[in-house]
């Protein structure tokens, strides 16, 4: 490749693994894909595509299976966010490494940029290109150092920079560096996966490769990052964003302590902080109190209600007086007058609790 070609990020193609059923951020992903869920007023993957598109990319493959024509009904042919999508659908799940493997003969370049669809990140794609291309790596991963670890399998790297192992988790990591799940691909590596069957990326295709030494190179930053996979990290990062702690260049640097998208309506005395999000037709009546919640587009949050660290679905409804903590609220569910919903409480779409239904304090 000559000089002046290496810098050239339109010879780099992206590819977003959008295929997962995420089961974990149930009811929400029953209805719509994880990557589709609205975040800080858009769909979360409409945030991942900006940023490719920032750093110059524009040819972008979707690795779709679940729920794959929501997508294509959503983004077309991407001509609105300023990019080329297409789309690449298994028809069975083939997991991350099946899945990347499916889209090979739609890739024309020789540098493939992989991304998990779930990843809300702040690290210059740019960056992980060029330590890709200086280090003469085969596969890079992005790394990123996080506070503990354990939760994680960690990715400790040589002197070098080069991926020495990938571990398991464990209570005694040797590093605190993850896989952050975007990564640098040289297609022809691609090629060698095992088509047409299920195959995890971290778990067969990176360990396999370092069994037969093959090179791959560690990108290690401390950038924002955030695997936006479970009900509280979809609450933090959503919040981050609307707060600019997480950088998006589709938000254009609107950021503060909520966003109230067009067409909701928020009574004058209700309290919207710590990065709420109302979607649009939303209504918040009078005294509501909304700190870090997600309230899709339709939702109805009644008088005096509070809400933290929380989601309400699409058309849900939260009734006077209620409570609502690090709770999951399906689409259309109705919680009646003065419930209490609290820890981890996931209600399935379309549920109807009764006033003082469920409550976890007697003093009605
Ligand atoms: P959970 O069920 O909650 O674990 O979520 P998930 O299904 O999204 O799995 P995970 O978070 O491990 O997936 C990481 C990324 O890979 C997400 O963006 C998924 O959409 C994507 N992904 C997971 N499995 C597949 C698959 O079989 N095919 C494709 N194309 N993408 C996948």
């Amino acid at each position: 490749m000559a000089p002046d070609q290496q810098h050239d990020p339109g010879s780099v193609q992206a590819l977003i693994l959008v295929g997962g059923k995420g089961t974990r951020l149930r009811p929400l992903t029953l209805s719509a894909p994880k990557p589709m869920l609205p975040t800080a007023g858009v769909p979360f993957l409409t945030h991942l595509i900006s940023r490719i598109r920032e750093a110059g990319i524009t040819d972008i493959v979707l690795g779709t299976s679940y729920r794959a024509e929501v997508f294509a009904e959503y983004y077309g042919d991407g001509a609105d966010l300023g990019v080329n999508l297409t789309y690449v659908t298994e028809e069975e799940a083939l997991g991350t490494g099946g899945g990347i493997r499916n889209v090979y003969d739609a890739l024309t370049a020789d540098t493939v940029l992989v991304f998990n669809g779930d990843v809300l990140g702040g690290t210059d794609i740019r960056e992980v290109l060029d330590t890709h291309r200086t280090s003469g790596a085969e596969v890079t991963l992005h790394l990123v150092r996080v506070g503990d670890p354990r939760a994680f399998g960690c990715v400790p790297t040589d002197a070098d920079g080069r991926v020495s192992a990938f571990l398991e988790k464990t209570q005694d990591p040797p590093t605190n560096q993850i896989n952050a799940g975007t990564y640098v691909f040289n297609r022809d590596v691609i090629g060698e996966i095992p088509a047409g069957r299920p195959v995890s990326v971290e778990r067969e295709v990176f360990p396999k490769l370092l069994a037969e030494g093959r090179h791959i190179q560690g990108h290690v930053d401390a950038a924002y990052w955030r695997d936006m996979g479970t009900p509280e990290d979809f609450v933090r990062g959503s919040a981050d964003l609307v707060r600019g702690i997480a950088p998006s260049p589709s938000l254009n640097g609107t950021c503060g302590e909520s966003l109230v998208k067009a067409g909701a309506h928020v009574a004058s005395d209700a309290v919207l902080v710590g990065g709420t999000v109302v979607g649009s037709e939303a209504q918040i009546g009078p005294r509501a109190r909304l700190d870090g919640a997600v309230i899709f587009d339709g939702a109805i949050i009644e008088a005096g209600a509070v809400v933290e660290r929380s989601i309400v679905g699409f058309g849900a409804r939260v009734g006077r007086g209620a409570l609502i903590r690090d709770t999951v609220i399906g689409d259309q569910a109705h919680i009646g007058a003065r419930c209490e919903l609290l820890r981890g409480a996931r209600v399935w779409p379309g549920v109807q609790i009764p006033e003082n239904g469920i409550r976890f304090s007697t003093d009605v």
